[in-house]
């Protein structure tokens, strides 16, 4: 039968504990979606919780795997990047896996020291300090180092931002480089940023760090921006970073760590394929076998995943408001929220998610648009990363037709702000947080109502 089941189950390998259908139903992460729904309505926020301790997991036997498989002499250390979902309970659940933190803002330091209130983590928790950093960020590393985080390691942006620790900590502190990649071809500059150049680092060390009392440089870092990928680019930059590593640890024998960052992908199509294992493994093979050449001890691995600890937990769902036929071809599905404000990277980097409907999955099927309820006409959506188009189950005036986009827990408050000002008004969706209780059993809780109108115009001087 020419149904929206068959259809998928034709196109794909469906078959996949994360996307179930029961009794023509989605099950998300083993979450029946449609009871959600009617407890607490669309347009409807969710986070699968368990999912982030279970990635995590996922990571570190993957690399303690390799790093057994592989004969090598350093550990592996899970860092959360918390500029992917800053949310106190991704946070909390994150670093009830033994993990550490990297931070990349002012305000980042407040999560750290709040984290450490609640006794989420202690003095001894790595809390590794990225970004281009102003004074008062600055500052904020000072005063944890200064207290007695005594994993605290700034990694520099640029060669200045060495001055701030060493006029601001008062006691012998450890340091991290940031070296700066060359992008991919195609990308409109050549070498990032962010970082050091890479002819600048030994002669800095020699300079600034070697006969510094008061500084050990324990940590160079990398971040590839276009994610751990089985291509020539990852690999050669990969390479060069850990040749960069071993001539400086030749001569600093403090130096122990390898951020290699972030950057594991996750499922953003049915279709996904990637071979976590053996890019793992091929990780921990390289690194060995440059230090091997080099006659260096092989650094610890430490990585900082944002997406992939917490991609994986999320989830936005829709109601369809109307069906608008706008000329003979092209038909809309328009939903309760918008694209541009609660899905951005769909707007702003054409990223696809993994879109499907909730119910109505027996029904026939017909190619439609996606759009939001914004009145930008850029608020639409019309293709999954497997095809050029969209297909959803058609349905009457008056039935209801809910769809969910998946896997888009990472980034998307960060990027469209969350309960500030957005596009046309659209209010931030209620957000249900789904865990589990003592015994195992999932269970649901609200996290946030809608947000109120009465929030929106304080924020604009209407009142207050
Ligand atoms: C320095 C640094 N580390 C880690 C990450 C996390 O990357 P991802 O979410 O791809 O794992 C980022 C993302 O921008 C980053 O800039």
């Amino acid at each position: 039968m020419r149904n929206y089941l068959n259809l998928i189950k034709h196109t794909f390998d469906f078959d996949t504990p994360d996307f179930v259908v029961d009794n023509l139903e989605l099950h998300y992460q083993g979450v029946p979606i449609l009871p959600l729904i009617k407890q607490f309505g669309t347009p409807l926020r969710l986070t699968v919780l368990p999912r982030i301790s279970d990635n995590i997991q996922k990571a570190n036997q993957l690399f303690n795997d390799a790093i057994k498989k592989h004969n090598y002499e350093g550990t592996y250390t899970y860092c959360y990047c918390t500029k992917s979902s800053h949310f106190s309970f991704v946070i909390e659940e994150v670093l009830k896996n033994n993990t550490h933190i990297e931070t990349s803002s002012t305000f980042d330091i407040d999560i750290v020291r709040n984290a450490y209130q609640k006794g989420w983590i202690d003095k001894k928790t790595y809390i590794l300090n990225n970004g281009f950093k102003r004074t008062e960020y600055c500052k904020g590393v000072a005063e944890l180092i200064n207290s007695g985080f005594e994993n605290c390691i700034p990694i520099l942006d640029n060669m200045e931002e060495m001055k701030n620790y060493e006029k601001m900590v008062d006691k012998p502190f450890q340091l991290g480089i940031r070296l700066s990649t060359d992008e991919e071809p195609g990308v409109d500059f050549y070498t990032s940023r962010l970082g050091l150049r890479y002819k600048d680092v030994v002669p800095f060390y020699k300079d600034r760090i070697e006969n510094n009392p008061k500084v050990s440089l324990k940590l160079l870092h990398f971040f590839n921006n276009s994610g751990i990928k089985d291509t020539v680019y990852f690999w050669s930059e990969l390479d060069r970073f850990v040749h960069k590593y071993c001539q400086l640890r030749k001569i600093c024998p403090t130096l122990e760590i390898l951020d290699i960052g972030g950057g594991f992908p996750i499922k953003q199509s049915l279709a996904f394929s990637y071979d976590y294992e053996y890019m793992t493994d091929e990780i921990i093979s390289t690194i060995k076998g440059v230090c091997e050449k080099y006659e260096v001890p092989v650094p610890h691995i430490f990585t900082e995943f944002g997406s992939f600890t917490v991609g994986e937990s999320g989830a936005m769902i829709y109601s369809v408001l109307e069906q608008k036929k706008q000329n003979d071809k092209e038909l809309w599905y328009i939903i309760d929220g918008s694209l541009i404000t609660q899905l951005p990277d769909t707007w702003g980097m054409n990223q696809k998610f993994i879109m499907l409907p909730i119910n109505n999955w027996g029904n026939e099927f017909n190619q439609i648009l996606l759009g939001g309820i914004t009145c930008d006409s850029m608020d639409y959506y019309n293709s999954e990363s497997h095809a050029s188009k969209l297909t959803m189950p058609k349905f009457k005036k008056g039935a209801k037709q809910y769809i969910g986009f998946f896997n888009i827990g990472a980034y998307q408050e960060s990027l469209g702000g969350y309960g500030g000002i957005q596009h046309c008004l659209v209010p931030a969706p209620r957000h249900v947080i789904v865990d589990r209780d003592a015994n195992g059993n999932l269970r649901s809780r609200l996290f946030r109502d809608e947000q109120s109108s009465n929030s929106m115009l304080k924020l604009l001087g209407y009142y207050g």
